[in-house]
């Protein structure tokens, strides 16, 4: 069982994901940290998220154990993540590890809830359930504020929304596996939803597309 979840920043995906996960008793991976570890690394080099040869060098070395790392939450690390992500072989590189993950589900559970910007569309075609979670450009920010908050980093919100609207931008037009719903996602618009909301709304979803007709 796969199910995949895309959609844009600060939308709801990952506290959406974690929940489904547990109630589906399924393994769970944010993909999204894969691609913060790659910039954390190189950040913490000193290096330029932008640069192939060195993203590219920090992702082949790149583990499931790097995703413990304190500092992948920061926001620089969000906006060198969304650099390095729109390097070929960065995605190349952190491909592989994310199809095992899905094929060999890790603690023998019997399927996984990938969360991301291509899991529906390149990483996992063939998942069982796509949803595509979306929200408005000023709930995400507003959400993205709090969350910043909650970790005591002082936060302007002209500059948040600011700063998504960039990584929105980047992460939609670049050329490989661009954010965008996979034709046969189901779209979820979480702008007027509460945690609870979204997860009912997912939940009847999933069971929509994974229970056969009565015949
Ligand atoms: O926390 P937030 O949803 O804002 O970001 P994230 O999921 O941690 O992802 C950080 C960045 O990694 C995104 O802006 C994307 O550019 C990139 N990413 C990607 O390209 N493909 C994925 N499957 C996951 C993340």
């Amino acid at each position: 069982m796969i199910i995949a979840i895309d959609g844009p920043g600060a939308a709801g995906k990952g506290t959406l994901a974690r929940r489904l996960a547990e109630a589906l008793d399924l393994a769970y991976l944010d993909t999204g940290l894969l691609y913060r570890t790659v910039a954390a690394k190189v950040l913490a080099a000193g290096g330029d998220p932008a640069t192939p040869e060195v993203a590219e060098a920090a992702a082949r070395s790149a583990t499931f154990m790097d995703l413990n790392r304190p500092d992948l939450r920061e926001e620089a690390v969000g906006q060198g993540a969304s650099q390095v992500a729109a390097i070929p072989g960065v995605r190349a590189a952190l491909l592989d590890l994310q199809r095992r993950f899905a094929r060999q589900p890790p603690e023998g559970k019997r399927g996984v809830v990938l969360d991301g910007r291509d899991i529906g569309t390149v990483v996992c075609p063939d998942a069982n359930v796509k949803l595509f979670v979306t929200a408005s450009l000023e709930t995400r920010a507003a959400r993205r504020q709090k969350e910043l908050r909650a970790r005591g980093e002082a936060s302007i919100y002209a500059r948040v929304k600011q700063e998504m609207q960039e990584r929105d931008a980047r992460d939609s037009a670049r050329a490989t596996a661009p954010l965008k719903p996979a034709s046969d996602a189901v779209v979820l618009d979480t702008s007027e939803m509460d945690a609870d909301g979204a997860f009912r709304a997912a939940m009847d979803i999933i069971t929509a597309r994974t229970t056969a007709p009565p015949a």
